[in-house]
């Protein structure tokens, strides 16, 4: 039955006189020319309330994209028994044609769609050309292509069968709906975190970030265009706790796919638990949250290595990223080299609109971030933190705050601790002989385990240093950036209090959303 393992979708250069170029650049004229509605979609019914939130480019934020319309309580029961009513057939539906939905839906994103969700992405998310390339076209194309292989390798998995006994395994769907709760900073997670319930036979009722919907909205249409049937997945614009209180008191709520805080992923499984009692089944809990992502660059580091590290992991989409690096430890050998240099490569980098090709540097979400990191960054200059680089911000025209490098004195300052989810790197300077005290601080300063990185040449300090930071995170980087997961390549997730490990674009992330059943049949 398998499905062969894809490739990876090339990523396309958008060369000045390039077609994709050309095509990029119509989609962004049009999708500035025109205000769009962005309804709900209901059992494949855009549901217009009526009460519009506008949508804005965080860049340009005079600029209106377009409206959602906000739904309340009654949209979301009416979201669910959409999905219920649709998930006899869908699960019941051959695996094949699942497959091929999706199949389809990552072709059109690869052609005819690829220009319009990009541009969306771009515009109302404020990623430069480049992170959405490698977000809203490429990771999302492959999600969708390798979930399908993945599938295929979950369900060949059959157990033995001695002569006269036939034993077999039905990876049914889950008994009820999938609730897809999505964050705003990848376009290629909004997309997988439905559509890989989806995949395996499940019913989703789908409510991704209010300051994601642009693209969300462009999702939804290819998939409908993909021939997914209606009620499969139902996209909701709905506050957060009045959702909750609809999804997690529903007997039918059989799973949860997050991901976003730590916070609301708590209280989210608080409240699950509080209604255990109320489900036909035990709901699968799924989740990626925060992170405080580090690079440790050892004495024996190359200085040009770990200036691009620092560079691009810190601040490529403005540090939005759960992957970003957070925290820096540099030895005091390398930190006047590695200093000079980061200097020198974010004086050459430009900040500014998505339009404009030449900025690495685009806007922060939204006025709550702006606001957030703005006082991080104040609050560390009074406390007599030295600022590297960066420290200034602007919200004249859009949500612009300056990649920020923050050297501190103390290892357990508060930015070296806490999730800022922008860009912001804090850095604290290491004597070198003091590399075991390091690992003690990454094990200790932060609850989380999403990613890390290390640079050192040497080989004994590597297998050192990847052995006592077993648990500090999920995607562990040698001699890299700790962000960029590629889908088939480096399964994504972190422990502790960065989620539940469940993998992104692997199987093991799939097998969340099968039931299965062990059948014997006496032949
Ligand atoms: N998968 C992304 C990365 O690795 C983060 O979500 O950067």
């Amino acid at each position: 039955t398998g499905v062969p393992m894809p490739q990876n979708e090339p990523v396309k250069e958008y060369r000045a006189g390039s077609p994709e170029r050309q095509a990029l650049r119509q989609a962004l004229q049009e999708a500035k020319r025109v205000e769009k509605e962005l309804p709900m979609v209901i059992n494949g019914k855009p549901i217009e309330t009526g009460k519009r939130i506008r949508v804005v480019p965080p860049h340009e934020h005079k600029h209106t994209l377009g409206y959602l319309h906000e739904g309340d309580a009654s949209h979301v029961t009416q979201a669910i028994d959409a999905a219920l009513a649709a998930r006899t057939a869908w699960a019941e539906t051959s695996w094949e044609h699942r497959a091929s939905i999706f199949l389809k839906a990552a072709d059109l994103i690869a052609g005819p769609y690829r220009a319009k969700l990009n541009a969306a992405t771009m515009l109302g998310q404020s990623k430069n050309v480049y992170q959405a390339e490698i977000d809203s076209a490429c990771e999302l194309i492959d999600f969708l292509r390798f979930n399908v292989h993945y599938m295929t390798e979950i369900y060949s998995e059959q157990p033995y069968s001695p002569p006269g006994v036939w034993n077999r395994l039905e990876y049914r769907a889950l008994e009820g709906f999938v609730f897809a709760l999505t964050p705003f900073n990848f376009t290629a997670i909004a997309g997988n975190l439905p559509t890989s319930a989806a995949l395996m036979g499940n019913v989703v009722v789908w409510k991704p970030a209010y300051t994601q919907a642009y693209a969300a909205q462009v999702i939804m249409e290819i998939l409908q265009e993909s021939g997914l049937p209606d009620g499969v997945i139902n996209l909701i614009y709905v506050d957060g706790p009045e959702a909750g209180d609809v999804i997690f008191k529903h007997p039918d709520f059989a799973g949860i796919h997050f991901t976003g805080s730590t916070g609301v992923f708590q209280t989210i499984w608080k409240e699950i638990g509080n209604n255990i009692g109320t489900y036909k089944t035990y709901p699968r809990i799924v989740g990626e949250t925060g992170g405080k992502d580090y690079i440790l660059v050892h004495p024996t580091a190359n200085v040009t290595e770990a200036v691009v590290a620092m560079v691009r992991g810190a601040f490529e989409y403005q540090g939005q990223k759960c992957s970003a690096a957070s925290r820096a430890y540099i030895p005091a050998s390398l930190w006047p080299a590695i200093q000079e240099g980061v200097k020198t490569e974010l004086a050459r980098q430009k900040m500014g609109s998505v339009e404009d090709f030449t900025c690495l540097f685009n806007a922060v979400i939204d006025e709550r971030s702006f606001k957030k990191l703005a006082a991080y960054i104040d609050q560390a200059k009074a406390d007599g933190a030295t600022i590297v680089a960066g420290g200034n911000y602007s919200s004249e025209e859009g949500y612009f705050v300056e990649p920020t490098i923050i050297q501190v004195n103390d290892p357990k300052y508060r930015t070296m601790c806490d999730e800022l989810f922008g860009p912001v790197l804090s850095v604290y300077v290491y004597d070198d002989e003091a590399i075991d005290d390091v690992i003690e601080l990454i094990d200790t300063t932060s609850p989380y385990a999403l990613t890390g990185a290390i640079l050192a040449k040497d080989r004994y300090a590597i297998e050192t240093l990847t052995k006592k930071l077993t648990n500090t995170a999920g995607n562990f980087y040698i001699n890299d950036k700790p962000t960029g997961a590629v889908v088939g390549q480096q399964p994504f997730g972190g422990a502790r209090a960065s989620g539940t490990n469940d993998k992104a674009g692997s199987a093991l992330n799939l097998l969340r959303w099968v039931s299965v059943r062990t059948i014997k049949e006496t032949l």
